[in-house]
């Protein structure tokens, strides 16, 4: 009360502000004019009504009231940081992207970390799939690698992606996130989807409970394309491998730090890099030519396949480095847009089905969630090197083209922006034939084998964490149908893990025999 008083000053109209400090700047309005009372609206009278022309207080309750936009549709929760990435050598025996041409030159990046099943106020310790996306500003325009913390995906084609994020977000009718329903609903999914298998054993592994973000490695997942100045273009897989090493916690330990800490994660990476303990990642590229890609096992188009180390080492040819947090949650956070459409010129898609699903889905969201076609003008994605086109007017414009020249070609001198034949991206001429078809081809069909490898590529204990995930995760199942169904496909993967997991659920290994798809009736009240 004492300090209040004392800071309390009278305006010529007799009214009080508690100001404890004056020393910011002046305050205005979003217009520019100076405020002179930021905390009593205009009245008639000093008991009197509202009055409808306190502009001032208008425009702030309006600003509050359209504060929030739509969270991203999937990993809403997350935390950004900004850093730079920093070449050990010149990649151009592989790619033509300018930002990989010369050693030890730093490129500008924004890192965004999330979970992907929780809302944007969920808590950070779940078991989840950890989001790891980055955006080099290079002097050819932005490039978004949009990956995870775990190498594949649990489906093959973009077209099940709503269904799956459907089953494993909050059921429609209860609302429940991450419980109960969700349980059924995503394990049910999963049942009828033997293709998760292999994204099933990582995401029931430590990996999906890290111990910080620090501590995560990062997947490009898809195999992408480098294209070098021959024209010669080579397969590529992304990695990120961080150099404070792979960590991750106990499910007990997650439990607690959830209950203590929701923020744990965030919280985590803020204190490292506000202490100068910048976090820090190496890129290894898996570079393979079409030659290994026709001999290799698996399909090197299929998001739910991995090419082992042991077949195709890593070249290790960065490192990323994060050394700034945001100014401003919302403005940069928040508003960042990856899309994996985002590439520049040396670099190039392939025809992945789950990857060319992606590059649609980004954009036209980020359209919904911003607002504007114009969000690339908003600072944290705006490009850091010239943008010059023809797209005109829509909301938030700023960089409309200026003069007379609106459309291209023109006869008018300056006639403004021209395509660079030269260096402009072109996509790798790859050669196409074929039916139209929904068909999956046969070299996507093997769902098991590496869902195997990987569980024999753990330690004793880390099989038994995985078997103990299965046991929680299962036991959360209220139909046990589902859960049997889940349990048919584990001795595919491995026959000790499936009994330890039907001995710790207190059950028989099903007969094998179960139909995959057996329609399970919902009891009156939810049908
Ligand atoms: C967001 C990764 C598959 C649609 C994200 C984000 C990451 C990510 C890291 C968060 C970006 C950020 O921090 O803002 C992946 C990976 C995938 C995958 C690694 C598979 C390999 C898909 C698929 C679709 C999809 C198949 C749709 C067909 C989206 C959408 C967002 C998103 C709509 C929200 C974007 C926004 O609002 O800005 N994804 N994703 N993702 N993803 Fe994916």
């Amino acid at each position: 009360q004492h300090v209040v008083e004392r800071n309390a000053r009278v305006g010529q109209g007799g009214e009080v502000h508690q100001t404890p400090d004056s020393s910011g700047p002046r305050m205005t309005s979003m217009h520019g004019v100076p405020t002179s009372d930021n905390q009593n609206s205009l009245r008639a009278g000093a008991r009197g009504p509202l009055l409808m022309e306190d502009f001032h207080f208008r425009e702030k309750i309006f600003h509050f009231d359209h504060e929030r936009i739509p969270e991203r549709v999937v990993h809403a929760r997350g935390y950004g940081a900004h850093g730079y990435f920093e070449n050990y050598e010149s990649l151009s025996d592989l790619t033509t992207a300018d930002l990989f041409q010369r050693a030890g030159e730093k490129t500008e990046t924004f890192t965004r970390f999330s979970t992907v099943l929780g809302n944007k106020g969920s808590p950070d310790m779940v078991r989840d799939v950890r989001g790891f996306a980055t955006k080099f500003y290079t002097k050819q325009g932005n490039w978004d690698l949009v990956g995870n913390n775990i190498p594949v995906f649990f489906i093959q084609d973009a077209i099940k992606f709503p269904d799956i994020v459907h089953a494993g977000k909050p059921a429609p009718d209860r609302d429940f996130p991450q419980a109960q329903t969700a349980h059924d609903n995503f394990w049910d999914f999963i049942s009828l989807m033997p293709e998760s298998m292999h994204m099933i054993m990582w995401t029931m592994s430590d990996r999906a409970i890290p111990r910080g973000f620090r501590f995560i490695e990062g997947f490009g997942v898809h195999s992408f394309r480098m294209v070098n100045a021959e024209g010669v273009s080579r397969y590529v897989k992304f990695h990120w491998r961080p150099k404070l090493g792979l960590q991750s916690v106990l499910w007990d330990e997650a439990l607690r730090i959830n209950g203590a800490d929701p923020d744990f994660h965030r919280r985590d990476l803020w204190d490292a890099i506000e202490m100068g303990d910048y976090p820090e990642w190496e890129l290894g590229l898996q570079v393979f030519d079409d030659d290994f890609a026709d001999a290799f096992a698996f399909d090197i188009l299929d998001p739910t396949k991995i090419i082992p180390e042991e077949e195709v080492p890593l070249r290790m040819v960065g490192r990323l480095v994060l050394n700034r947090m945001p100014d401003n949650f919302f403005n940069e956070t928040e508003q960042v847009a990856f899309c994996t459409q985002n590439i520049v010129p040396g670099l190039d898609f392939t025809n992945d089905p789950l990857l060319q699903g992606r590059n649609f889905s980004y954009l036209d969201t980020q359209l919904k969630r911003l607002g504007s076609p114009n969000f690339t003008q908003i600072p944290i994605n705006a490009p850091r090197c010239p943008v010059h086109n023809f797209m005109q007017d829509g909301h938030m414009q700023n960089r409309g083209p200026k003069g007379r020249a609106n459309y291209e070609p023109n006869s008018w001198s300056p006639g403004g922006p021209r395509a660079d034949v030269e260096e402009g991206f072109r996509s790798y001429p790859e050669e196409i034939s074929g039916v139209k078809r929904k068909l999956r081809p046969e070299s996507f069909a093997d769902h098991y084998s590496q869902a195997r490898q990987f569980y024999l590529s753990q330690t004793p204990i880390e099989q038994r964490h995985i078997a103990d995930a299965l046991i929680f995760e299962l036991s959360k199942i209220e139909v046990e149908r589902i859960t049997e169904r889940v349990l048919t496909h584990l001795p595919i993967i491995d026959p000790n893990l499936a009994q330890n997991v039907a001995s710790g659920l207190g059950m028989d290994l099903p007969d094998p025999a179960i139909p995959m798809i057996d329609p399970i009736d919902l009891p009156p009240s939810d049908a």
